[in-house]
């Protein structure tokens, strides 16, 4: 019925998520089956005469007080929960969560930054300072049973402790325009010692391909990680970048009326310093990539615009 429980707290929520559901459940039955049952025993019949009914003290002080102390039990039972989950461990490790359409952008303490590929380390407890820079948003990762709204011009906080190796999706739980359905990525629960490479080289996954030569291929998957692919195309169509199919080599106009011919010198460029040289038509609308693509990625979408004649 619900999720795995990847944090240190899931098993905590769960239990009073499914003590509610389960109270739920029992209520339910207990009002629905007794409604059913009396509609059909006091059904009208000819002659029959409904008696005059007073009221009962003893039963409305028991259906008074009895869900009284339910309620304010589950209160207690829930607060008890909330106030571990809104206050971070003050040695938490503390990452920086951007939303915005449609990506997510996380900066780590060193500085060094990922779109939609988050890593932590397993059993330690991670804190995440969240804001947006358009529109609401609301980072959600089940696995660990953290949600929360993510607000322009503010900041939120989530925390976990990752308890479970491997992969867990993220999601963005608000809608928030065309392709709010594609804002999601991987939240990556590593072993010490693969978060420390993770944090020295983003992780040994490129290496695969330089070994192989396949850097197109890489820079394919950085097409859609790093969110390339929501302002360029590669199939020719307009968005609101210019299209990658069949830009290597050619050259273009930019808005000063200047030309520039399109190599691997000015995509880097173009990706780091994106107003500099702006093609006509187009606004100056995308973000640096400064601190956002380590050395490898740029070499492998340099390749992948390339190979798309
Ligand atoms: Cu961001 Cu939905």
């Amino acid at each position: 019925m619900l999720p795995p429980r990847g944090s240190e707290f899931a098993g905590e929520i769960d239990i009073v998520f499914l003590g509610i559901y389960w109270l739920s459940q029992v209520l339910f039955w207990m009002i629905t089956i007794p409604a059913v049952y009396f509609a059909w025993r006091f059904r009208y019949k000819p002659g029959r005469v409904t008696p005059h009914q007073t009221h009962n003290t003893t039963l409305e002080v028991i259906w008074t007080v009895i869900p009284l102390l339910i309620c304010v039990g589950l209160f207690f039972w829930g607060l008890r929960g909330y106030m571990k989950f809104v206050v971070a461990p003050g040695d938490a490790m503390e990452v920086l969560v951007t939303g915005k359409q449609w990506l997510w952008q996380f900066e780590y303490p060193d500085g060094s930054r990922t779109v939609n590929d988050l890593h932590v380390e397993v059993n330690k407890p991670v804190k995440f300072t969240m804001t947006s820079e358009d529109v609401l948003h609301d980072f959600f990762v089940p696995d660990m049973r953290v949600k929360h709204d993510v607000v322009p011009g503010r900041y939120t906080q989530i925390w976990f402790t990752p308890t479970v190796l491997g992969q867990h999706t993220f999601t963005c739980a608000e809608y928030c325009g065309k392709d709010h359905s594609g804002m999601k990525g991987m939240l990556t629960v590593d072993s010490k010692e693969d978060f420390d490479k993770f944090m020295a080289t983003g992780g040994t996954e490129w290496e695969i391909y330089r070994d192989s030569n396949r850097w197109a291929e890489w820079g394919k998957i950085q097409y859609e990680r790093k969110g390339c692919n929501s302002c360029h195309s590669v199939d020719g169509s307009t968005s609101k970048g210019p299209s990658w199919k069949g830009l290597f080599g050619k050259t273009e106009t930019l808005t000063n009326g200047s030309t520039a011919v399109v190599d691997d010198a000015y995509l880097q460029e173009s990706m780091m310093q994106p107003s500099a040289k702006v093609v006509k038509g187009f606004e100056p609308i995308m973000p640096t990539f400064q601190g956002l693509l380590r050395p490898h990625e740029v070499k492998g979408l340099q390749a992948y615009i390339q190979s798309l004649k």
